[in-house]
């Protein structure tokens, strides 16, 4: 990146989910001009064969950099697990960022020695997820659980909302003030009581999509299960990254 360059970075995802990111990254780095794009009319992505999804992955590349982005985030755990390995290769002068289940700060934690992990299909069948998995929690039962319905579920509730609305109401969830769920409760409990019912104590959300259900959630798994959102620590990466290479 030259001196004269504004420092910009990409977003991408399948639809709205990695506003999630987004917003956490923007509250850690103020400053940096960010472009996101939402692949609305490709999303779910979740059930696509990788080879399509790393098409579609790397098209979203190729706009973000001819929009000036000198970093990229995946901000999908589906594309990142499809693409990342392949991004990297593609243009290894571009630093990525990627989103993966956080298996390991779950089974570190967990006291019951069972985490439940919620995500896509394309997510649990990559190998990221499957080499953390062996790697960090050999000794922790996972519970895999797709969840392809929250990931409608989230478009739905933004639809015909803007980027800044979004992010607005995000803010309000994180503030406490609960977006309006309408009657999204029992589509997500009918996956999250199983896992509480199987003695889980940590539930992982593996999706962008789902951070977006977090305040519902957190309120269904109440004292039983901690909810684990991964947008902070990605934010941190991000950052970590564009001061590491002296762009911050
Ligand atoms: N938000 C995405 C993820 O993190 C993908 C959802 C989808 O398009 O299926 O996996």
């Amino acid at each position: 990146m030259s001196g004269s360059q504004v420092l910009r970075v990409g977003f991408f995802d399948s639809g709205v989910g990695g506003l999630c990111i987004l917003r956490a990254f923007q509250a850690l780095c103020p400053g940096v001009e960010t472009e996101y794009i939402a692949d609305t009319a490709h999303c779910p992505y979740g059930n696509r064969p990788s080879e399509e999804i790393r098409k579609l992955s790397e098209a979203n590349v190729r706009k973000l950099l001819k929009a000036g982005c000198q970093m990229i985030v995946v901000a999908c755990n589906t594309a990142t697990a499809a693409a990342i390995d392949y991004l990297r290769a593609k243009y290894p002068d571009v630093p990525f960022v990627g989103l993966e289940p956080a298996i390991k700060p779950a089974a570190q934690k967990s006291k019951t020695g069972i985490v439940g992990v919620l995500a896509t299909a394309g997510t649990f069948h990559g190998r990221l997820y499957n080499e953390t998995k062996a790697k960090f929690a050999k000794n922790t039962t996972v519970l895999a659980v797709v969840a392809d319905e929250f990931v409608e579920a989230v478009e739905k509730m933004y639809a015909g909302m803007g980027v800044e609305e979004i992010l607005l109401r995000l803010g309000d969830a994180a503030g406490g003030d609960a977006p309006r769920y309408g009657d999204l409760e029992p589509i997500v409990r009918r996956r999250i009581e199983p896992l509480l019912k199987a003695g889980c104590d940590k539930v992982v959300l593996g999706c962008t999509h789902f951070p977006h259900l977090k305040p519902l959630i957190e309120k269904i798994c109440g004292d039983r299960a901690e909810v684990l959102d991964p947008a902070p620590a990605v934010a941190r990466q991000a950052k970590r990254i564009l001061m590491e290479r002296g762009w911050l």
